[in-house]
């Protein structure tokens, strides 16, 4: 068994090193650590995911001078006026859409984890781009999953440019770095963490672990070389990102694509980004040509039938930096349940009830007989309040099926008391509707814009009630 140290603190509240024997017990899902075995974590409450973890030698990499602190170095503390602010230089990386969802192209130095479930298309997604920017930059993609044929035979069906980019078929990280040392890449991809793993860890590829051990040597290599790191991850069941929450603090920036197999569309979300904007959302597509970037996903959210039918309403949404078009439709029928059944997709559950009761109270709308169910077409997942309005508006025509007006567009958060509240970035959103055609918008009052908006006819409302009264 390898000696280990661990740290502990003396009744003083002092780190000390121990040179006691250990073994950690981390847990599989969400990485907490325990001294002794146990059936269940007492973090996520999830059973038999225990492993045992045989903690290294520690290794002494500045001098510790008999305090215990390590001895100062002239110069390594600044003002922050002193630091001199030289622009990121970014390396784009052509693809407008993640560009955009990265704040503005590849920093370099940076690691990036772009996380989705199997067959949401990262491989496809990364290997596109890596193949454009090569003609560039030096880049190396490093094939854990699939072999060297596989991913050449999917480039050249794609017509990627395939005399550039470098490939590798490995799963250890010391050999990776070592070849990285040895190519000096500018831009690398591991493709995925959970498949690599170091010799000196004993536990399993995929397990805490090994996640944690190979992307911290992976990452350490890319802030001392300066290189571009982009990790692919694979998620849970859950949605999470498989592996520990530490993986989440090493990283710069964290990329989800998601999508459902059915539908063609793929969503790329960031959801830390320490040199952009959060939850900006790039849209695209899987057509047989592999990816292709969709430059205004408005138009294709929007895609309604000849003649609307009641109960499907166009909202604006703010994703990141732009507003996004998105149709709501609602179904209100008569339940035949002691209970009526609430369903939402791509909205708060929660949300639809709390609406209801206030269309109730302060609409004298009732629908505590009606099953409700509501969705957001194209598989758009709306985590703003800005939707409110749209969901009464939705829920109130199906309910007296009456369709709305084809060039209506609403937007608005409701609140407890009945009231239309504002949202934020009021203006854009309408001038993005008016963009598309659209020709009248009841909004909150307190987004009434000062000047009129050429083209568009809006209706400012206060209150639930004058929200009723707009639609007829
Ligand atoms: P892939 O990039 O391998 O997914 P991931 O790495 O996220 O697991 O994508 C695989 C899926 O994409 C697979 O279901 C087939 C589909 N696909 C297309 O529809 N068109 C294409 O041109 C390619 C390359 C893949
Ligand atoms: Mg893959």
């Amino acid at each position: 068994m390898p000696v280990s140290v661990t740290v502990y603190k003396n009744s003083n509240g002092v780190k000390c090193l121990s040179t006691k024997t250990k073994t950690a017990y981390v847990c599989n899902d969400c990485g907490s650590d325990y001294r002794k075995w146990q059936g269940q974590c007492n973090d996520c409450q999830a059973w038999n995911t225990l492993a045992e973890v045989r903690l290294g030698a520690a290794t002494r990499s500045s001098p510790i001078s008999r305090t215990g602190f390590a001895a100062a170095v002239d110069g390594q503390v600044k003002t922050l006026a002193e630091i001199t602010l030289d622009e990121i230089p970014r390396i784009s990386t052509s693809v407008g859409e993640l560009d955009l969802v990265l704040g503005g192209g590849l920093v370099p130095g940076s690691v990036i984890l772009v996380g989705g479930e199997p067959g949401a298309g990262k491989s496809t997604l990364l290997l596109q781009t890596l193949c454009k920017l090569a003609d560039t930059e030096s880049a190396l993609y490093i094939t854990g999953e699939e072999s060297p044929q596989q991913v050449a035979m999917r480039a050249s069906r794609l017509q990627l440019p395939t005399d550039k980019l470098e490939i590798m078929a490995e799963t250890s990280v010391e050999t990776v770095c070592a070849v990285a040392q040895q190519k000096k890449p500018k831009i690398m991809v591991i493709d995925s963490i959970q498949v690599m793993h170091m010799e000196e860890v004993t536990s399993a590829p995929g397990s805490v672990s090994q996640v944690r051990e190979s992307a911290s040597m992976l990452v350490r290599y890319a802030k001392q070389t300066n290189t571009v790191l982009i990790l692919v991850g694979h998620v849970t069941k859950d949605g999470s990102l498989a592996g520990p929450k530490v993986l989440e603090h090493m990283i710069d920036c964290s990329l989800m694509l998601e999508g459902n197999s059915d539908s063609q569309f793929r969503t790329l979300r960031s959801h830390k980004n320490r040199f952009g904007a959060v939850n900006e959302l790039g849209v695209f597509a899987m057509t047989d040509k592999g990816m292709v970037e969709v430059a205004n996903p408005s138009a294709i959210f929007l895609q309604r039938g000849e003649d609307v039918s009641s109960g499907s309403v166009v909202m604006v949404v703010w994703e990141g930096t732009r507003p996004l078009l998105v149709e709501l439709q609602a179904l209100v029928d008569d339940s035949h349940l002691g209970n009526p059944r609430r369903v939402t997709v791509g909205l708060d559950h929660n949300r639809l009830s709390m609406l209801l009761a206030v269309l109730h109270r302060h609409g004298g709308i009732m629908a505590g007989d009606q099953d409700v169910f509501v969705n957001v077409v194209g598989g758009v997942k709306v985590l703003e309040t800005s939707a409110d309005l749209a969901l009464i508006m939705a829920v109130i025509s199906s309910f007296r099926d009456s369709p709305l007006p084809e060039d209506l567009v609403v937007f608005g958060e409701v609140g407890l008391a009945g009231e239309i509240r504002p949202v934020a970035n009021g203006q854009e959103r309408l001038r993005e509707a008016a963009k598309h055609g659209f020709k009248h918008a009841i909004i909150p009052a307190g987004n009434k814009p000062k000047q009129p908006i050429k083209g568009m006819k809006v209706t400012a409302v206060r209150t639930v009630n004058q929200a009723l009264e707009a639609l007829s």
